[in-house]
């Protein structure tokens, strides 16, 4: 005993497996894991949602009706399974009894009621520490939902302040609303702190800008994303008030879960597989060609795509390419959930190439990792891209990525030796990229190189989860 651990909590809307739509849920349930590795107290906490399973995950109450604002909470405790990371859910019907978690299918915000639930979610924080008889030296808060709580902390909590660090995982979704309604719902005048008084272009008082003026650090999840969005092409019109904070922002890149990703022993393969024996990893594509009902030919270069489908994917330009792709012999699949329009886009084709294009409109993991293992070549061509983690685990698989040259794609990818990249957000320049890849697909030793280089490339969360114990010592030093 004796030495005092670093106590910190994390506190997100996402924690995978146990809540998740995108990548954020995925970082919130593995990198907690590699801090506690380096002896960080680390706990998280997310709302109770409704879709929680209590039949799969146990969880116990430990306490009851803590006052928050004009309504309560109750705290449940769990472990993040798989590990002894200390998972706290706080319970409260009306801001997270119904829906899923997020009430839009982009999961971007669209109403107050989004609004709200966060915003309690992060006032509900603040007042949970006495019943857990255990106080953060930092509160590590993700995107807009939880960016409230450094303003909270500023200008609510008198003694005892935990310092805060904010990740942005994804610049555009803001949490903007109509100023009063938020600060009714608060219980502030506006006048408290000079942050309060700025709006943004559509004279909202935007939640992710109150969080970056008010942390104590702030974090982007790769180096070169942490640069893009000091311009104006990548600010989403926050450039300005990040640059306020440029000697506090830091750029540290996302990793992935090694053991839940591995080809050697994931059991929802067919085969599993390794660089020394690629040869089985065809296998997984002509299984996989079969579950989709695609054509089945292990010859024929298989494309795939999985993510949120919403215009930061390039989903569009996914859907100008495919013609190309399907007459020059390719397949493609894609898996995820998104924008109405993009999924009505995509199914549409689909219909139009049944044998050669696969649109699956479902959250469905174990389906992802076999088009992860079964696929050649994993597509990313992204407007943005704050890290993504989808290239990552298909070179982890084998699957070489063919990416836009921006943020985290632009620093994981090695042009020419572990995948393929673009720069001009243009179905030509997409295309041409396209057709480089595929001459190193039909050269078979050249191939195999790509593929060796890719899966041997260390994407653990080991050296990130140092960087930000780095960054916890610097913030309470
Ligand atoms: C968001 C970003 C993605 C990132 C993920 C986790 O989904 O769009 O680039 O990898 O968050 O940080």
């Amino acid at each position: 005993m004796g030495k005092k651990y670093l106590k910190v909590l994390f506190v997100a809307s996402e924690c995978a497996p146990i809540a998740k739509v995108g990548g954020l849920g995925d970082v919130i349930g593995s990198l907690p894991k590699a801090l506690k590795k380096l002896r960080v107290d680390l706990r998280i906490a997310i709302p109770k949602y409704k879709g929680i399973d209590f039949k799969k995950h146990l969880f116990k109450i430990i306490a009851k009706k803590i006052k928050v604002g004009k309504s309560f909470v109750n705290i449940y405790q769990g472990f993040l399974p798989g590990s002894k990371v200390i998972l706290y859910l706080l319970e409260n019907k009306k801001y997270f009894g119904e829906n899923g978690i997020y009430f839009e299918r982009g999961a971007f915000v669209g109403s107050f009621r989004e609004i709200q639930r966060f915003l309690f979610f992060s006032q509900a924080i603040l007042e949970i520490f006495e019943n857990l008889n255990w106080f953060p030296q930092i509160i590590h808060c993700h995107d807009w939902h939880t960016a409230i709580a450094p303003l909270l902390l500023k200008i609510k909590t008198k003694n005892k302040k935990p310092k805060t660090l904010l990740t942005i995982h994804n610049l555009a979704n803001q949490g903007e609303w109509r100023a009063k309604k938020i600060l009714d719902f608060l219980n502030l005048k506006g006048d408290e702190i000079d942050s309060l008084k700025i709006r943004d272009k559509r004279k909202k008082l935007n939640i992710l800008a109150q969080g970056i003026l008010n942390t104590d650090f702030l974090n982007t999840v790769s180096k070169t994303y942490s640069q893009e969005i000091l311009t104006k092409k990548y600010g989403e019109d926050l450039e300005k008030i990040l640059s306020k904070r440029k000697k506090d922002l830091f750029g540290i890149l996302n990793g992935i879960d090694q053991d839940r990703f591995n080809p050697k022993a994931c059991l929802n393969l067919k085969v599993n597989y390794s660089v020394s024996n690629l040869n089985q990893k065809r296998e997984n594509k002509i299984d996989l060609q079969k579950i989709l009902k695609l054509s089945q030919n292990q010859n024929f270069p298989l494309f795939s795509l999985i993510g949120r489908l919403t215009s930061q994917k390039g989903i569009d330009l996914i859907a100008k390419i495919v013609p190309d792709l399907v007459n020059s012999g390719c397949q493609l699949i894609i898996l995820g959930v998104g924008e109405r329009k993009y999924e009505n886009k995509l199914l549409k084709l689909a219909k139009k190439y049944q044998r050669n294009v696969s649109v699956q409109i479902k959250f469905d993991p174990v389906l992802a990792q076999k088009i992860y293992a079964g696929s050649d070549f994993f597509l990313m061509p992204s407007r943005f891209e704050p890290c993504g983690l989808g290239q990552l685990i298909a070179q982890r698989y084998g699957t070489i990525p063919i990416g836009r040259k921006t943020g985290g794609l632009a620093d994981t990818i090695e042009q020419d030796k572990t995948g393929f990249l673009f720069k001009e957000y243009k179905a030509g320049a997409f295309l041409r990229v396209i057709r480089k890849a595929l001459k190193f697909y039909q050269n078979e030793k050249e191939w195999k190189k790509l593929i060796k280089r890719a899966m041997k490339k260390d994407f653990s969360w080991k050296k990130s989860a140092k960087e930000y114990l780095k960054l916890y010592n610097k913030l309470i030093a």
